[in-house]
């Protein structure tokens, strides 16, 4: 299958997927936040070059993980959100901002991901700012769990130090942490 039909092929395929998950809030799948998220590669982007989702899709594929693991967490450890909808938002966005930094090209009949743009180390940020831009104006719990959902591996000390203060207040930063590291580790 030629790139451009493997990229068409899954980027129809998530954005069902994508459909059928948020279908209890339509204003997450209005034609503009749609038509957003698949002008910006959301549904093909890779997460990474070799460690987890380094595949067409990938970042979606993890994104979906960390929402699943957020629901589940939100189940069993009884998290209250300030909006039903807070576990999907953070879940499905938190790496919006990898979208445009990895693409596709194809090297001797083999899928190559290549760098676009340099991952920021403190890509939380970005992420909040694409969201707030493009999908949803973010409660204050929702925008501290993506800024400092890379945990330990985010930032330096001044970050570090913002953190911890943040999660003193917002417990379930941790939930969000610990989301994205099982999925990480198990390579989604
Ligand atoms: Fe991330
Ligand atoms: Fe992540």
């Amino acid at each position: 299958m030629e790139l451009t039909e493997s990229l068409i092929k899954a980027r129809e395929e998530r954005a069902e997927k994508y459909c059928k998950l948020v279908a209890k809030f339509p204003h997450l799948k209005s034609e503009s936040v749609l038509s957003y998220l698949r002008a910006s590669d959301y549904f093909t982007a890779p997460s990474s070059y070799k460690r987890h989702g380094a595949w067409i899709g990938g970042n979606f594929d993890h994104s979906v993980t960390v929402t699943e693991l957020l629901l589940r967490f939100t189940e069993e450890e009884g998290l209250k959100w300030e909006r039903e909808e807070s576990p999907y938002i953070i879940g499905l966005f938190h790496d919006l901002c990898k979208n445009d930094q990895r693409g596709f090209k194809m090297k001797n009949d083999n899928l190559k991901i290549v760098s676009r743009e340099c991952p920021d180390q403190r890509h939380g940020d970005r992420s909040v700012e694409l969201i707030e831009e493009n999908i949803i104006k973010l409660t204050e719990e929702e925008k501290e769990c993506v800024l400092y959902h890379m945990g330990v591996y985010g930032g330096d000390e001044e970050y570090q130090q913002e953190m911890a203060k943040a999660m003193a207040q917002n417990p379930n930063i941790a939930f969000v942490q610990k989301a994205d590291t099982i999925a990480a580790r198990a390579g989604i």
